[in-house]
C-alpha cells in the first residue's frame, strides 16, 4: 500500500524543514524517476475503470420489454415505475421522465412561462445544452458570472442582470457541485423569478440537507451515456407541484391532459414529443443501487482527494457550506506560475503520460457564435430592441471570473473516483511528480 503524507501533514510534524522532507516514500520516489513526457517510468499503466458498466442480470428484464412489443410510455408501467422510484431517490414529490436532460430543460421552461422575448439567467460554465435550451425558448440567456472558487454561479452577479425581461434562472450544479440555492432562492423570490436546476450533473448531491433538483421550481436531469445513472439518452424533471407536475406530464406528451387516455384526441395546450422510452425505465430502474453505491465511492475518493491535495497551483473546489458534491468530474484549478510556468496545456500532456488524464473544463462558449447566430436572427430581432441586443453582446466580456474558470479549470472523469486509494495516490503522486519536475518540462 502506497502512503501519502501532506505537506500540511508534514508541516504538522516539523517546524522547519525542506519540502522534500515533507513528501511520502512514495512521492520522492516518484520525483526522483524522470517525468514520463521526457522519457521516464509513468506513475500509472494500469487501465482506469471502464464507463459504463453493464451487469448480464439486467439484461432479463430488457430482454422481456423488447420481447413485449410494449416499448413506449403509453403501453406499460416501466416509465412510471421508474418515476416513482426516481422521485423517492431525490426526496421530490413527483418526477417526470423525458427524453433527454434537453428536453426536460425545455419542457420546464415552457411550462413554467419562459416566452419569445424573455431573458433566463444562467451560469455560462456548463454544457452547451443549458444555453441551446433557452435559446430554442426563444429566450435571451444572459450569463451571471462564475465564482472562481466554487466553479457555479456567483450568486452576487445575478441581481445585477435582472432586467423587466427576466423571467427565470437556471443555476447549473455543473460537475454535480451544489450551487449556493439560498442566495439565488432568495434573489428569484424577491424579482419574483422562477427558478429551474439544471441538476444534469448532479444526482444525489445535496445541499443543506435538501437534494439538488428539490431546491429551486423545477429540477433537470440527464441519463446520457457518460452519466452517473446512463442510459443512452434521457433525462427527467422533478418538483413538489401538482400542477405543475401535470402540465410538464402534458407539454411532453403532445398536449395531452395529465391522465388521459393514450389515444386522447383533445389537445387543451401546446405539446411536443418528449418521452422516455420503457427499455430505458427498466436500465434506469435496474441501476439505481449501484448509483447509491457508487456516488458514496465517489464522495470517499474524493474526500481523500481535498484532504491531501496541498500542493502550490493546484486549486480544489470550494464547496457551498453544508453542501455535498457527487462528482460527476473532479475539477481543479491550475496555476502555471506554482509550476514554474508550465503552460496548462502541457501539464495535461505531462499528466497524461503519468497515466492521469486530465481534461480542460469548458471554454467561454458564448464566443463559439451560437450566440452570435440567434441574435442575428431575424426572430431575435423581432423579440429585442437593437440596443439591447447591442449591449448584451458587449456584457460577454465583463465576464472574468467565468474566463479565469475557463482558463485555468481541469478535471479528472467520474470513473477515476470509482477506484481505491491506492489509485487515487497514483494521482496525488503524479501531481507531486509534475510539480517536483515541472521546471524541467517547461524547458523542455
Ligand atoms: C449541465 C448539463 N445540462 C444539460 C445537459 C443536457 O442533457 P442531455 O445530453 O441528456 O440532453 C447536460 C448533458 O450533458 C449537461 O451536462
Amino acid at each position: 500500500m502506497k502512503i501519502h503524507v501532506s505537506r500540511r501533514a508534514f508541516m504538522r510534524k516539523t517546524a522547519v524543514g525542506s519540502a522534500a522532507m515533507a513528501l511520502a516514500p512514495t512521492i520522492l520516489t516518484s520525483q526522483a524517476t524522470r517525468p514520463a513526457l521526457l522519457g521516464g517510468a509513468p506513475v500509472r499503466t494500469r487501465e482506469w475503470p471502464n464507463w459504463p458498466i453493464w451487469r448480464q442480470e439486467w439484461e432479463q428484464k430488457v430482454i422481456q420489454v423488447m420481447r413485449s412489443g410494449s416499448w413506449w410510455r403509453g403501453r406499460g408501467e416501466h416509465v412510471a415505475d421508474f418515476e416513482r422510484a426516481y422521485a423517492e431517490l431525490i426526496g421530490a414529490k413527483r418526477c417526470l421522465a423525458t427524453a433527454s436532460g434537453t428536453t426536460a430543460l425545455l419542457v420546464s421552461m415552457h411550462v413554467l412561462g419562459v416566452d419569445a422575448g424573455d431573458e433566463v439567467i444562467v451560469s455560462p460554465f456548463t454544457f452547451i445544452a443549458s444555453y441551446n435550451s433557452i435559446l430554442l425558448s426563444r429566450a435571451l440567456p444572459v450569463f451571471a458570472d462564475t465564482d472562481v472558487e466554487t466553479l457555479t454561479i456567483d450568486p452576487q452577479t445575478i441581481e445585477a442582470k435582472i432586467t423587466e425581461r427576466t423571467t427565470a434562472i437556471m443555476p447549473v450544479h455543473i460537475y454535480g457541485l451544489p450551487c449556493d440555492m439560498d442566495p439565488i432562492n432568495d434573489i428569484a423570490k424577491r424579482h419574483g423569478l422562477v427558478v429551474i436546476e439544471d441538476a444534469c450533473q448532479a444526482w444525489l448531491a445535496d445541499y443543506k440537507g435538501k437534494k439538488c433538483g428539490t431546491l429551486g421550481d423545477l429540477g433537470c436531469f440527464s441519463f446520457q451515456n457518460s452519466k452517473h445513472l446512463p442510459t443512452g439518452e434521457g433525462g427527467a424533471i422533478t418538483g413538489d407541484d401538482d400542477l405543475i407536475m401535470d402540465r410538464c406530464h402534458s407539454f411532453h406528451n403532445c398536449g395531452r391532459a395529465y391522465g388521459a387516455s393514450n389515444g386522447a384526441t383533445q389537445y387543451f395546450t401546446r405539446g411536443s414529443n418528449r418521452r422516455m422510452q420503457q427499455v430505458q425505465a427498466v436500465m434506469l430502474i435496474q441501476q439505481i443501487d449501484k448509483l447509491q453505491e457508487e456516488t458514496r465511492r465517489r464522495q470517499e475518493n474524493a474526500a481523500y482527494l481535498m484532504r491531501q491535495l496541498d500542493l502550490p497551483g493546484i486549486h480544489p473546489v470550494r464547496l457551498p457550506e453544508n453542501s455535498r458534491a457527487v462528482w460527476h468530474l473532479f475539477p481543479i484549478r491550475y496555476d502555471a506560475e506554482q509550476f514554474n510556468g508550465l503552460p496548462i496545456a502541457k501539464f495535461v500532456q505531462a499528466m497524461d503520460a503519468e497515466g492521469i488524464p486530465f481534461r480542460p473544463g469548458y471554454h467561454e462558449l458564448y464566443f463559439d457564435g451560437l450566440i452570435d447566430e440567434a441574435i442575428q436572427s431575424r426572430g431575435y430581432k423581432r423579440l429585442f430592441s437593437e440596443q439591447r441586443l447591442k449591449e448584451y453582446r458587449e456584457s460577454l466580456h465583463d465576464l472574468q471570473g467565468n474566463r479565469q474558470v475557463c482558463k485555468t479549470t481541469l478535471a479528472i472523469g467520474q470513473n477515476l473516483l470509482l477506484g481505491d486509494k491506492e489509485d487515487m495516490d497514483d494521482i496525488l503522486n503524479a501531481l507531486h511528480k509534475i510539480h517536483h519536475h515541472s521546471a524541467e518540462i517547461a524547458r523542455a
